[in-house]
């Protein structure tokens, strides 16, 4: 059975939701589903936008036979190649080999190496700023490259004011259902993983993501609905979504507030991490969230790390090393460009101390940005009581230096 919903007259949903896979791009999880977006316009010619994941191929191609109805497909737009998009492509063009396909050159590039067989089709290579008229509606194309691969364009509706804004935008989450974002409550319910989202898959490109932000605000105006490749259509509160990807696109945090990440083997850290929390808490700032880090997936540890102006590395030492999981956190970091926080350390070890050392050397020498508090809490083994004065003074640093933050987006600290 087809499963659809309109957008606006002549253009309709005609995605779908997985909420078998578990780890999207077999690394992250997805507890809560994901949805695969794409569109067909339905004017005096067909035209769609994007297709889905294999894992869905059988509903897509359902719901594009439902809405065409006989007719045929004159157009596919290919925002963006990655297969959680396009590995439904090959079907389409058996069932439709009349249509032809929109892209940019590289992504024409990707499908031969995909092995998309579009030799048949007529291919229509389109850069920044070329217009294409489907029916009554002109189309026009943007360039968004890394956002999130190298080929990536949005495409602008001018009549009706649609942005295909491929994966910039979107979300995990699997919408079941829903389809605007004023269906949910955003913020409680959508925002985590929206952010998860971005930070771990395009986080890394933050500029290129400015980019396309700045081009944005050059045609705001002219957009009324933002439809991306997962997650929810945007009808309302575009500047919510605008100031959010400001900040992610730019390492700002969103919020004064301390990521603690703990790697214990036997306690006695989490037992420093614990109070450590509890100290600064006492203190009167209570946005304060603590994660073991060999039990919560990195992408969760980045997603926070993103969004608060603090992180607290408490680390055993391991080999005489960073302990590996806290390694692996410390590495996605530098891989995914997070920068410009306020870190501390507490470091512990039983024959030899080293992960503090270690730890502030990263920091300092792979990443950018980040002010690491002289301020430290050493252990050996466990926290004793003797150690009082340094937890309170490592919390008070920490709380001291809220004033040194700015959630501004290119505004200085006050
Ligand atoms: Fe949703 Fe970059 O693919």
């Amino acid at each position: 059975m087809y499963c659809v919903r309109e957008v606006v007259e002549n253009l309709y949903w005609i995605g779908g939701n997985d909420h078998r896979t578990h780890l999207f791009e077999n690394i992250h999880p997805i507890p809560y589903g994901v949805s695969y977006n794409s569109y067909i316009l339905l004017e005096e010619e067909t035209c769609v936008f994007d297709a889905v994941d294999w894992s869905i191929t059988r509903d897509y191609l359902d719901n594009i036979e439902h809405c065409l109805n006989g007719r045929k497909l004159d157009y596919f737009i290919c925002n963006h190649l990655e297969p959680d998009h396009c590995s439904s492509m090959f079907e389409l063009f058996v069932r439709y080999p009349e249509c032809k396909v929109v892209a940019t050159e590289k992504a024409f590039m990707m499908m031969h190496q995909f092995g998309y067989k579009i030799d048949g089709h007529e291919q229509i290579k389109v850069k920044e700023g070329d217009t294409l008229k489907i029916g009554t509606h002109t189309l026009t194309f943007v360039e968004a490259p890394m956002v999130h691969w190298p080929e990536v364009m949005v495409t602008l509706d001018l009549n009706n004011g649609v942005l295909f804004s491929a994966d910039a935008f979107g979300s995990f989450i699997a919408l079941d259902g829903k389809l605007w974002n004023d269906d949910v409550d955003y913020r409680r319910d959508w925002l985590d993983e929206a952010r998860r989202y971005f930070c771990n898959i395009v986080g890394k490109y933050g500029p290129h993501v400015q980019l396309i932000l700045g081009k944005a605000a050059g045609v705001l105006d002219k957009i009324k609905y933002i439809c991306p490749l997962h997650g929810l259509i945007w009808r309302s509160d575009h500047m919510l979504l605008i100031d959010k990807y400001n900040h992610w696109s730019t390492y700002t945090p969103e919020e004064k507030g301390v990521l603690i990440v703990y790697a214990s083997m036997y306690g006695g850290t989490e037992n420093a991490a614990q109070c450590l929390a509890s100290k600064i808490c006492e203190k009167g700032v209570t946005n304060v969230t603590v994660c073991d880090v060999s039990n919560t997936h990195v992408s969760y540890l980045i997603a926070h790390a993103f969004k608060l102006s603090h992180i607290v590395f408490a680390s055993v030492t391991y080999n005489l090393n960073i302990y590996p999981v806290m390694l692996n956190f410390l590495e996605e970091m530098k891989l995914l460009n997070m920068q410009n926080r306020i870190c501390a350390i507490v470091e512990n070890g039983t024959w030899v101390c080293k992960s503090g050392d270690l730890i502030e050397k990263f920091l300092n020498e792979e990443l950018r940005g980040m002010t690491v508090l002289n301020e430290r809490l050493s252990l050996a083994s466990t926290l004793h009581k003797e150690k009082a004065v340094e937890l309170d003074n490592l919390a008070q640093a920490i709380v001291d230096s809220m004033a040194e933050v700015s959630t501004d987006v290119g505004k200085p600290a006050a």
